[in-house]
């Protein structure tokens, strides 16, 4: 760096990638881009046919053989680790499967792992987790608790982190929905929680949360209460009081009020 004056501009080019998310090393190495260029241009040969499998791989099905064969949650866990259709795998540093009381009352559906949860390995570990945490304990939830009574099992409709946490994409959500869909009947709840639009999306096929929170409706034949996610109501705290709400109908539900 030559000048002060180079300095902040790289500082503010910085700055700026950061605010637009790009905010860590992808790679375990730096890369040169500089130096690239004075290389010679390589040529991606591309395979002339590509292997059968992967040209001819329908995810969808590939996605629901698997998870049906899944007998339990650590065979579900292992089939999803093994799945190879998934591009976001390749940027997650984790597989982010669940947290919590497999067989508690109460499963909260999320929608994917953040920067935190793809550190740490676990659901809503981040500001929106921490936020949820308060939620829960408010109407004497816990994700901790030993007894299915007051515990919650935690999972994500995807299990991989998206890039610059960017929205999942509808193909993204047809090709884990299947494994959604048999972690929901593994786990056994008797109420699910789905927490934002793609949760919901997932489960009832419906999107549209303003419209649809604190209105039970039916999923995979259990009530379902959506709620606006955690990360909704960090960005907009006057939502609160309509998720206070909602947290009170649900305690309602558990009390068989
Ligand atoms: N938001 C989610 O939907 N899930 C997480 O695990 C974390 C943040």
């Amino acid at each position: 760096m030559e000048s002060v004056l180079e300095c902040e501009w790289a500082l503010a080019l910085l700055e700026w990638q950061a605010e637009l998310g790009a905010d860590e090393a992808i790679l375990d190495a730096p890369v040169d881009r500089y130096g690239e260029g004075a290389k010679a241009p390589a040529v991606l040969a591309a395979p002339a046919v590509l292997p059968a499998t992967a040209a001819d791989a329908d995810p969808v099905a590939e996605a629901q053989a698997l998870a049906a064969a899944a007998p339990d949650l650590d065979a579900l866990r292992a089939a999803m680790a093994g799945f190879p259709h998934c591009a976001l795998r390749e940027g997650a540093r984790t597989l982010v499967f669940a947290d919590g009381l497999p067989g508690a009352r109460v499963l909260v559906l999320g929608e994917a792992p953040g920067r935190e949860e793809d550190l740490v390995g676990r659901p809503f570990v981040g500001a929106a987790g921490q936020m949820l945490d308060r939620m829960l304990a408010a109407i004497g939830l816990d994700r901790a608790a030993p007894d299915p009574a007051n515990a919650v099992y935690i999972t994500n409709v995807l299990p991989w982190r998206p890039p610059q946490n960017r929205d999942p994409s509808p193909a993204e959500i047809s090709m884990m929905r299947p494994f959604v869909m048999r972690h929901i009947a593994l786990a056994a709840p008797q109420i699910l929680v789905l927490m934002g639009n793609h949760a919901c999306d997932a489960v009832l096929g419906r999107r549209g949360i303003l419209r649809l929170r604190g209105q039970w409706a039916e999923g995979l034949g259990l009530p379902a209460l959506p709620m606006t996610h955690p990360s909704y109501l960090l960005r907009t705290p006057a939502a609160k009081r309509e998720a206070w709400a909602d947290l009170l109908s649900l305690r309602a539900r558990l009390d068989g009020r």
